[in-house]
């Protein structure tokens, strides 16, 4: 690969800056200065430093976000925050986005790749991927519903659910609960609490597949996956 065009996909500017750059002697390739904007590197390989500072190239990036409320869960929005603006310039550079959305009043585990393939494996309606939603819900939530969600419920529009595995932590005026799902269908969990009469009042995405949002992350902060996250990850084959 032309340096020129590993420096510019790496976020150092136009391919116009980083011929600036190299010109000014900043660029060494295995400890030799590099002007040539032409030079071809192997980026595996080659040692690429940048005033002394090595820089390491990744074609791909991989997020996890604690998503706070408020924010959505797109590329841009005309009128709201989006996740988007919660990352750091040297990790926008890759043009990341949000691998499936969460409501705007939902928290938790999101991840964010410029990975295409990856974010299609794990969002196809044919994989199945399970994902798992902490919620409070503003009543008894009993046996009964256990098994609706068991069997699927009925949807406001008509849609019947694939079994969803709920678990109750905590059942009184108000319940604690967790609910696995293997789909996305719009406002799910949110909807699937209506169908049998309930309502949540706190939503948080707590894993997907794999990936378990990473509890040190306060809302709103995020941290590439570790290896054996991103491993877990691509190995991952669903059923
Ligand atoms: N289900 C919902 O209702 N909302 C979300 O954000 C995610 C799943």
């Amino acid at each position: 690969m032309r340096i020129d065009k590993m420096l510019a996909n790496l976020g150092f500017g136009s391919r116009k800056d980083v011929k600036q750059l190299l010109k000014s002697g900043a660029v060494e390739v295995n400890e030799q200065k590099v002007k040539d904007a032409s030079k071809h590197v192997d980026p595996n390989k080659d040692v690429v430093t940048i005033n002394g500072e090595e820089v390491v190239y990744k074609e791909f990036i991989y997020l996890m976000l604690n998503k706070p409320q408020g924010v959505i869960s797109a590329t841009e929005d005309s009128q709201h925050e989006t996740v988007l603006d919660i990352l750091e310039p040297e990790d926008l550079v890759f043009s990341p986005f949000p691998v499936g959305r969460l409501d705007k009043d939902t928290e938790g585990l999101l991840l964010l790749t410029n990975d295409g393939q990856l974010a299609h494996r794990l969002l196809s309606p044919k994989k199945h991927v399970p994902k798992t939603y902490f919620a409070v819900i503003n009543s008894e939530v009993t046996e009964e519903d256990i098994a609706a969600f068991k069997k699927g419920v009925i949807l406001d529009d008509g849609y019947e659910t694939k079994p969803g595995e709920l678990k109750i932590i905590k059942s009184g005026l108000t319940s604690d609960i967790e609910l696995t799902i293997t789909e996305g269908k719009f406002h799910q969990v949110k909807r699937m609490f209506e169908a049998v009469g309930k309502r949540v009042i706190y939503l948080q995405r707590i894993s997907m597949g794999p990936l378990q949002l990473d509890e040190t992350l306060e809302l709103g902060e995020y941290r590439e996956l570790t290896e054996e996250e991103l491993e877990s990850l691509m190995e991952y084959e669903v059923k």
